[in-house]
């Protein structure tokens, strides 16, 4: 019998497509609440960080990940990651809807697709139907 594997990478890349797509339309949502809504809405990546996160993959994978992404000089220091969250948390009110990455209050424009506004409604959407529909079952 075949078995199935099941497709790490690229759950983990639409996880993260969906992630900006609900960020950005937050953004949006909050926009449309009008200015006494006092909150900022920031997507923050750390870029590849040696972390547990291949923790559902054989340790002798990530290992040769981790060294892959040092031989490439990808591979960052926690320090170094943290600045993009550190200069998200400590932005001014008024940033929001954006993307910070690489540190020093830096923000980057993401890929076409995640910023595609009718996706971003369709994901907001579901998203509020799935709640109802937990929020009646519970
Ligand atoms: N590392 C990278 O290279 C990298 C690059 C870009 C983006 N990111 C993103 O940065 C974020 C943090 O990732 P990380 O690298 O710090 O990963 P991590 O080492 O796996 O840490 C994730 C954190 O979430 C917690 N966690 C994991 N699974 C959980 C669960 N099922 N329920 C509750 N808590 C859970 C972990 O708790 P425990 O410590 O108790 O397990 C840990 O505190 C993720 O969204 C990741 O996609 C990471």
């Amino acid at each position: 019998m075949k078995s199935k594997c099941y497709p790490y990478a690229r759950i983990y890349e639409y996880s993260k497509l969906c992630l900006l797509l609900f960020s950005y339309e937050l953004h949006r949502q909050v926009r449309l609440m009008g200015k006494s809504h006092h909150l900022s809405v920031a997507a923050v990546d750390p870029g590849a960080v040696k972390t547990n996160i291949m923790r559902e993959i054989p340790s002798c994978l990530s290992r040769m990940a981790f060294l892959l992404l040092k031989l490439l000089g990808l591979l960052q220091s926690s320090e170094t990651g943290v600045c993009s969250i550190i200069d998200a948390a400590l932005a001014p009110a008024e940033v929001s809807g954006v993307y910070f990455f690489g540190g020093n209050g830096r923000t980057l424009s993401s890929s076409a697709l995640s910023c595609d506004t009718k996706l971003a409604k369709d994901l907001w959407v579901t998203s509020c139907n799935l709640f109802q529909e937990l929020q009646m079952a519970s």
